[in-house]
């Protein structure tokens, strides 16, 4: 049967086979990607005269040199929906196209409406679904997942899928060990409805153990973290779960054209490339100038290296992604086709 023909199926107790309409199932790809990037840079130097530390610390431990700093009017729905107008102009598509908005963050400062909501409503879409997810840094890989889930299953189109954060708002600037990390911005990608799937099925999963590793709760609301802990996992265990992601999305890795993983510091992501086999293939290294955006990381460097030209087109790329919760999710998606 042709992949797209709707399907029937016998009808449970009867054994015959009956006209029971099935929906058609479809793919997805990736047709655009934008971002949004605060205006003030602050780099390793100006933070020597906010906290304890040097340039040449952060560097050494994180590879970060400069990141991005929200202002007050640049807000987590602000910055989301100002990626998801870049990224629909890079893919051509107006807001009235749009039947699904995905909205990942764990900064928002809003309850309800959720952040998704107010991105319907700036870009003009006509009457979206519009869901915010929470899964801290790799929520922009769940979401991305559950776009994708809805379009094969019928119920969505063409799909807004952002991850936006301003981790300044939860950062205590007092604290050197987490303040030189964070910065704010927004990715997006655009995915439309395709008979030919360009998004692989997703690896995700938690890792109790780590629960509270990684924290943004009261009475602070502040963001803090066990380092050494997540760095540890980063660096003994994210592989193999990269590695997974590849053989479930049915590639080899080095069918692949590189790899987009979560940047939160240098130190992790070029012994991951290494240990995956792909540290001679397009590595995002975006941490080095943005610092560590959480959820937006990995839209936020495919963004910029789509637009820059730096990615080849419609070639498939490993986006991996692990934090808060403690939560990891891949997939391999392809860039677009032109
Ligand atoms: C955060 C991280 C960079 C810290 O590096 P580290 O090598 O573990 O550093 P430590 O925390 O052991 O600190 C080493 C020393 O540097 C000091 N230090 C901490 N931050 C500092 C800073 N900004 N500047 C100067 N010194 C600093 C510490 O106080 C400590 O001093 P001591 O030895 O006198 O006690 C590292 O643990 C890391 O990258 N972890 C993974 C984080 C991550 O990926 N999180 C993802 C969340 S989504």
């Amino acid at each position: 049967m042709p992949a797209n023909e709707p399907s029937t199926q016998s009808v449970p107790g009867t054994g015959t086979a009956a006209e029971v309409p099935q929906p058609t199932r479809h793919g997805s790809e990736i047709i655009g990607a934008g971002y949004y990037q605060p205006a003030r840079v602050l780099s390793n130097h100006d933070l020597e005269g906010m906290v304890e530390t040097n340039d040449e610390w952060i560097r050494q431990r994180t590879g970060i040199r400069e990141r991005r700093i929200a202002g007050d009017d640049e807000t987590v729905p602000m910055m989301a929906t100002a990626a998801a107008q870049d990224a629909l102009d890079n893919a051509g598509v107006t807001a009235a196209a749009v039947d699904l908005i995905v909205v990942a963050t764990c900064t928002s400062d809003q309850r309800s409406p959720n952040t998704a909501g107010r991105v319907s409503k700036n870009l003009g879409t006509p009457s979206p679904v519009a869901m915010d997810i929470n899964v801290a840094c790799s929520g922009f890989v769940h979401a991305l997942a559950i776009a994708d889930q809805a379009i094969q299953a019928g119920t969505a189109t063409t799909a807004l899928v952002i991850a936006s954060e301003k981790l300044s708002a939860v950062t205590d600037w007092t604290d050197r060990s987490t303040c030189i990390l964070i910065a704010d911005g927004a990715g997006a990608l655009v995915l439309r409805r395709s008979d030919r799937p360009r998004i692989s099925p997703v690896t995700w999963g938690t890792e109790p153990d780590l629960t509270d590793a990684v924290v943004i709760e009261p009475p602070t609301n502040k963001f803090v973290q066990d380092g050494k802990q997540v760095f540890k996992w980063a660096i003994s265990e994210a592989a193999g779960y990269a590695s997974k992601t590849v053989t479930n999305a049915g590639f080899q890795l080095e069918d692949l054209g590189g790899l987009f993983s979560h940047q939160a510091n240098l130190r992790i992501i070029e012994p991951l490339a290494r240990q995956l086999g792909l540290a001679d293939k397009i590595v995002a290294t975006d941490v080095v100038t943005s610092g560590n955006t959480s959820a937006a990381s990995i839209p936020l460097a495919f963004a910029k290296m789509w637009q820059a030209g730096e990615l080849p087109a419609d070639t498939p790329f490993l986006l991996f992604a692990f934090g808060g919760g403690f939560a990891y999710a891949g997939l391999v998606a392809h860039t677009p086709r032109v």
